[in-house]
């Protein structure tokens, strides 16, 4: 096998479990939702204290469950993001809020609770309606449903209770309080690219008070402590929030709203090139908190998404001119007539296009000395490895980033049907600078 240009650094000790988001999934605000797709605070940190610079302004292209610009916020420094997911936008800025206080939680909850009294005597499918898609609750004729009636029932007295909620910061921290607990209440668990139903899904039955309950033993058991411990810090110092400096949207349509060469640093981890759909992953969220309202909606959503997936048909798209990368395209090609979706090849040179858009910006908006870590993962098709992570470092070479190395992060198992033919693909952070 080709050795890489490129200086590879084995980082397996210093990164591995840091790369994993669940590390974070009891810590102060990160753990309010359980994201799989992140990576923790401390890899944050660990890049804070490596740097022989102190960072002003730093850009998050891909903010997920907003980890960067969080834990960026707790040292101060200005980070700016883009989400097009309008759920993970709400469950970021959510989080970067600071002005929370235990007066106005309790206020707010109360109001909650009473309006949870009131309706549990109601017919609440008549004053709130269930999303409208087909399988999402039991009812004649479906042989499996996401929800069970009651639990269904339990939801809506919680989203018409948060309705009665007139400050915003407290809607949007009751329904990622919401959020949180969809997934354990439903039939359904996130099974890697999708969402499966859980084994016996049929047996365990809740009721609608139970559903409420768990909800308010969410809230008091995760989110109070963390509300209590904000305001003792906001009373001992000012508290800075990056919460205005996240943009809804497609960031390759509004990087431009970015001034160019104010960014001194970069970290970020886009979606992999997996076939994975985040709009698929998360659609639970998206449809109960009424993201998303109908099928028109979802597609104009999946357009905004990184092509990734094949969920929607993009336009034709030539490989970029990357040796490695038309080597792996030339293979994949070679088992065409078994793809599993015949627009398999088509996502991945529009991911690699996409990442090429993305660099040609960055050149822009990073001034020069500042640096960008960029953690990927290579992906498997037909047994072909796609080294995305020296793909991506050519790209960001051509786009005018000198490379300083690829640090070998974490090795991840490939796909069931990849396993005969590769152990394991590797996750890493690619270390880059803008020269000057
Ligand atoms: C791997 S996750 C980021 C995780 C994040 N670093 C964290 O720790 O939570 C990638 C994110 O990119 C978002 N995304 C996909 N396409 C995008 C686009 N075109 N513009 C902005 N965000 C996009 C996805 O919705 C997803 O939330």
């Amino acid at each position: 096998m080709k050795k890489s240009k490129f200086n590879k650094v084995d980082y397996f000790d210093r990164y591995d479990r840091i790369m994993q988001f669940n590390k974070n999934k009891d810590s102060y605000i990160h753990g309010w939702y359980p994201f799989v797709e992140g990576y923790s605070k401390e890899f944050i940190r660990s890049i804070i204290n490596e740097l022989d610079y102190e960072p002003k302004h730093c850009l998050e292209p891909f903010v997920g469950s907003g980890t960067t610009p969080l834990e960026l916020q707790k040292l101060g420094i200005k980070c700016s993001s883009f989400e097009v997911s309008p759920f993970m936008y709400t469950l970021a800025i959510t989080k970067m809020e600071t002005s929370y206080n235990t007066i106005d939680y309790e206020l707010n909850l109360s109001l909650l609770n009473e309006s949870l009294t009131q309706t549990i005597e109601q017919d609440i499918e008549t004053i709130l309606a269930p999303p409208n898609f087909r399988t999402i609750v039991e009812k004649p004729g479906l042989s499996k449903w996401n929800f069970d009636k009651e639990v269904m029932k339990g939801i809506l007295d919680i989203k018409h209770a948060i309705l009665n909620i007139r400050d915003n910061r407290y809607v949007n921290l009751f329904k990622i309080a919401l959020a949180s607990i969809l997934l354990d209440v439903s039939n359904l668990y996130r099974n890697g690219k999708c969402l499966s139903y859980k084994k016996n899904w049929d047996k365990s039955k809740l009721t609608r008070r139970q559903v409420h309950e768990i909800y308010l033993n969410k809230l008091e058991a995760v989110f109070y402590p963390d509300i209590v411990k904000l305001e003792n810090c906001s009373n001992t110092h000012e508290l800075f929030s990056n919460k205005n400096n996240c943009i809804l949207g497609d960031v390759r349509q509004n990087i431009s709203h970015i001034e160019n060469n104010s960014i001194d640093l970069v970290i970020t981890s886009p979606p992999y090139l997996n076939s994975r759909d985040y709009t698929d992953s998360y659609m639970i969220e998206l449809r109960m908190l009424d993201y998303i309202k109908n099928y028109k909606e979802l597609q104009e959503h999946r357009k905004k998404t990184l092509r990734s997936h094949v969920q929607i048909k993009w336009d034709e798209v030539q490989p970029l001119d990357i040796e490695l990368l038309k080597l792996a395209v030339d293979k994949i090609k070679e088992y065409e007539d078994q793809f599993w979706n015949a627009s398999l090849l088509n996502m991945i040179n529009g991911y690699f296009e996409d990442m090429n858009i993305l660099f040609l910006n960055l050149f822009n908006k990073v001034m020069c000395g500042g640096k960008i870590f960029f953690n990927v993962a290579n992906s498997a098709y037909y047994g072909v490895e796609i080294k995305t992570d020296e793909i991506v470092a050519e790209i960001a070479e051509k786009n005018g980033f000198l490379i300083n190395e690829i640090r070998e992060a974490r090795k991840i198992r490939p796909s069931s049907q990849q396993k005969d033919d590769i152990n394991y693909l590797i996750e890493s952070v690619i270390v880059m600078t803008k020269k000057g």
